[in-house]
């Protein structure tokens, strides 16, 4: 398996950091959605814990994400029209910038509450960003569930996109991106490549 993407695919580190990324996101945005509608007893702390040791699991890895793209290249962009391209790159900007919005404002909430030690999976304390504060807290709750919600809308635009390349473009955009290997689908074409429209009769 190749590590790094090439014109034609993205590379097995970019594709595990993708598929990574999302199965842990959809893991810390079940278990907050539950934990917020349980009673408030000492025993679901640990449920807590575990989200937000998972959410910072997040923060750890798009870093790591965002430091390996700047190495990595970038497969070819299929030929599309320019509103798509932006809207594309518009939508992927966003989602780089919630992975690490969405764990921030919760560590900043779980800081600024004055919360016990947080200890990565049992691990290792977390240091706190913020010293125990009540108007910082109530931002950063208020942002850390706007921001998922904005980060769910981003996702359902984006798994469009990705279904509409594969099923009505039916070009290699999505199977470039999946971690198992598909048949092979119409190759991508550049703007010069395209062929011209039909004559008009
Ligand atoms: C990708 C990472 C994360 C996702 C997707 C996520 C998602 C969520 C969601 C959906 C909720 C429920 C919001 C509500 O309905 O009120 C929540 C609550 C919460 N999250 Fe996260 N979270 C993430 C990371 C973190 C991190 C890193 C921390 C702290 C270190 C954290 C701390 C909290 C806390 C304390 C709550 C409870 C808020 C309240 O009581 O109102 N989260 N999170
Ligand atoms: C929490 C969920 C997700 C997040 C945060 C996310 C994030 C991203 C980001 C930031 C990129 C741009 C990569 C880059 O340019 O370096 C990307 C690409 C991509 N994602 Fe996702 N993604 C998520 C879910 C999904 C799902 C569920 C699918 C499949 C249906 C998907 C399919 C793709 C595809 C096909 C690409 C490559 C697009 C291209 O080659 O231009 N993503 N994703």
């Amino acid at each position: 398996m190749a590590l790094k993407s090439t014109d034609a695919r993205w590379g097995g580190i970019a594709r595990s950091f993708h598929w990574l990324i999302f199965a842990l996101i959809l893991v810390a945005g079940t278990v907050g959605l539950i934990m917020v509608e349980l009673p408030k007893r000492p025993n679901i702390i640990p449920v807590y814990s575990f989200h937000k040791s998972v959410g910072l699991t997040v923060l750890a890895l798009a870093v790591l994400r965002l430091l390996w793209r700047l190495f990595d290249r970038r497969p070819r962009e299929p030929a599309m029209p320019a509103w798509q391209r932006w809207a594309s790159r518009l939508v992927h900007g966003a989602l780089y910038a919630l992975i690490f919005a969405i764990p921030l404002s919760g560590w900043l909430f779980d800081s600024a509450g004055g919360l016990r030690p947080l200890h990565w999976f049992g691990l290792f304390e977390v240091p706190k960003l913020v010293a125990p504060d009540g108007d910082i807290k109530d931002i950063a709750e208020t942002l850390h569930e706007a921001l998922f919600w904005v980060l769910a809308a981003a996702v359902v635009l984006h798994v469009g996109g990705a279904l509409k390349h594969h099923f009505i473009d039916r070009d290699e955009v999505l199977a470039r991106m999946l971690p198992w290997r598909t048949r092979r689908l119409r190759p991508l074409a550049t703007e010069a490549e395209r062929p011209p429209p039909p004559p008009i009769a």
